[in-house]
């Protein structure tokens, strides 16, 4: 299957407008709205004098009712304000991109030539989701660009602790990686998603220890992740009582380190085991990894190499046998590298790890998705590789990132807190059920309640945790998220929905004719309300909330233009509705359900992009 870039470069749009110089950095074949924005810039680069790439970076969106605005001092041209508009303003006559411009105090606001806007754009969503990629199963590709064309990014994300707990942070960082890497995806990046196991460390010599007492094969078969959890913490009580279980676990932990086959068989299946289940929770999660890593797969070589490299340097300190990383110079503090016994710490194996996947993956860029509780240890280490030298480390390639985010409180179920994952999806789907259930005779229309109930709670968990800045704590809370009023989860499915709905009750309108044999300008008739060229405007906006994701690695972003997108097509769907109109209005009928289908398949883009799964019942 070729790549999305590919597909947009052999992508020749069935509507076509008068052609128009190129700029930089824009390509109207993925969002035809950069073409309309040319056109703008091309008006104020004539009446201006200025180089049409200043004119097209000064063409903002407008605000509501506004298509697009201009601040003028942005331009820093001598003169009052008003003068330098009347410079334009005498210039512009309508034509196929431009309908009008208003002088608004030092603001021009431009309105898109409402037919050929809401054509180009339908025909865009319409040509770019179903006729370039061949195959039915594919979502298609509107929204795409060809930004990362040959780049390789490490999207390092989730990463749970083997026989911890997996806490909120866990969850934050993959529904945030998840979605990260979908967006790197559909920006024409080669990605690798990495979760980066938790799967090393003393505590894996406690649990060893424990293992011998209270281990059993059967529990470990069923549910390694819970049978891991309670000898830990059965452990961790005996070590409480009892310091020379701690001692035993060092030196069983140390007899890992080196190498000893015999102290690491079990953990090997443990390991294996939790693997397993956890690959079964992701993928109700709609998450996958390519690569399974962990700690543990650090090499001893190359912790070593670091460490001599990092001594040379005069970076290392001796503190009682231990060696410590000074980096107080740069407000980092001074961090523990090695221990007494010579075992390796995370720290050190971050540092290791890197250089490992440098080698061996040559990426352009790693992110790592990890809570900001964390800040302190990924500026050290990222700092250290600095120092090692290394170019690829170098702050001013940018190529190491940490999407950081911040606390959820009160995450727990009815039972109590959450330790974990399969306690999260569960109770999402129970809540959910139970909700659905109030209304009988909703629920018993529902063909399959509990996978519906599933997916929708997922939905809200999910929206829930993406619709602020990922740098804000939030409270969790399950009946705001899983309501179907106001912005969540639910309510999102809902519209997709009720848009899906449309297919189903529209028989005698199917299937609708290509985009260039419907009437589309009666969606832009001035006696139909704004409604339908709000929608398609909105859609044809949608590539630029992609685009501006890649820059800021907010999720938010994207919510809000669903949310929005939801909005606009609720408050059409009487105004611009498609069963009230007869046969004689076939035309009109045809062209609304045209351009709901095409609100359906962003809405189904922005939410699969958000790693939801876009339901057509409920
Ligand atoms: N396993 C770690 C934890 O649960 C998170 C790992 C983050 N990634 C990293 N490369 N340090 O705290």
């Amino acid at each position: 299957m070729a790549s999305a870039s590919e597909l947009l470069k052999s992508y020749q749009p069935s509507f076509s407008l008068p052609s128009l110089p190129i700029v930089p950095d824009t390509n109207p074949r993925a969002c035809v709205l950069d073409q309309f924005r040319t056109a703008i810039a091309q008006l104020l680069s004539d009446s201006l004098g200025i180089p049409i790439e200043q004119a097209y970076n000064g063409v903002d969106y407008g605000k509501k009712g506004e298509d697009f605005t201009v601040a003028l001092p942005r331009f820093r041209l001598p003169g009052k304000p008003d003068q330098i508009a009347q410079k334009v303003i005498e210039k512009f006559t309508p034509d196929e991109y431009l309908e009008s411009v208003v002088l608004d105090k030092a603001f021009l606001h431009f309105r898109l030539n409402s037919s050929n806007m809401i054509r180009a754009v339908l025909t865009q969503v319409h040509e770019l989701t179903h006729v370039l990629p061949k195959s039915s199963t594919d979502p298609g590709i509107y929204g795409s660009n060809s930004l990362g064309e040959g780049k390789r990014v490490i999207i390092e994300y989730s990463s749970p602790n083997i026989a911890k707990s997996f806490h909120v942070g866990h969850l934050r960082s993959t529904i945030i990686g998840a979605f990260l890497t979908n967006l790197y995806k559909s920006c024409g990046w080669d990605v690798i998603s990495m979760n980066y196991l938790g799967d090393w460390g003393t505590q894996f010599g406690l649990i060893a220890s424990g293992y011998e007492k209270y281990g059993n094969q059967e529990a470990l078969e069923a549910d390694a992740i819970k049978h891991l959890f309670d000898i830990y913490v059965q452990v961790n009580k005996d070590a409480e009582a009892d310091p020379e279980v701690k001692v035993q676990a060092a030196a069983w932990f140390k007899r890992m380190e080196d190498g000893d086959e015999s102290a690491l068989s079990n953990w090997r299946t443990w390991r294996a085991l939790s693997i397993k289940k956890y690959e079964s929770e992701y993928k109700r999660l709609n998450v996958d990894f390519d690569v399974y890593t962990g700690e543990s797969e650090v090499s001893k070589e190359s912790i070593d190499k670091a460490l001599a490299r990092l001594d040379e340097l005069g970076l290392i300190e001796d503190s009682n046998g231990a060696k410590l990383i000074n980096l107080e110079k740069y407000k980092l503090g001074k961090a523990v590298v090695r221990k007494k016994d010579g075992t390796s710490i995370y720290l050190t194996r971050d540092i290791g790890g890197a250089i490992e996947r440098y080698e061996k993956y040559k990426f352009d860029k790693m992110i790592y998705v990890v809570s900001s509780q964390q800040d302190l240890h990924l500026a050290q280490f990222f700092k250290v590789l600095e120092l090692m030298d290394y170019e690829w480390a170098q702050p001013a390639k940018q190529s190491l990132l940490h999407i950081n985010y911040g606390l959820v409180q009160g995450m727990s179920t009815r039972k109590g807190t959450v330790v974990f994952l399969n306690q999260i999806i569960s109770e999402a789907a129970n809540v959910m059920h139970e909700q659905m259930q109030k209304n009988e005779e909703k629920y018993n229309a529902v063909i399959d309640p509990e996978t519906v109930a599933s997916e929708v709670g997922i939905t809200g968990v999910k929206i829930q945790d993406m619709a602020a800045k990922r740098i804000n704590n939030y409270t969790f809370n399950w009946d705001r998220m899983l309501s179907f009023e106001g912005d969540t989860g639910p309510y999102l499915q809902y519209a997709h929905v009720r848009l899906a709905s449309l297919e189903r009750k529209n028989p005698h309108l199917l299937p609708l004719a290509p985009p260039s044999e419907l009437k589309l300008e009666l969606l832009a008739a001035p006696h139909t309300s704004s409604q339908a060229r709000d929608i398609a405007f909105l859609l044809g906006s949608y590539p630029d909330v992609v685009k501006t994701a890649l820059k800021t690695h907010e999720p938010s972003g994207v919510v809000t233009f669903a949310f929005r997108l939801a909005h606009a097509i609720s408050s059409a769907w009487d105004a611009v509705s498609v069963k009230s109109l007869g046969e004689e209005e076939r035309e009109k009928a045809s062209a609304r359900l045209f351009l709901y289908f095409s609100a359906r398949d962003v809405l189904a883009s922005a939410l699969r992009l958000l790693t939801i799964r876009p339901l057509d019942r409920m």
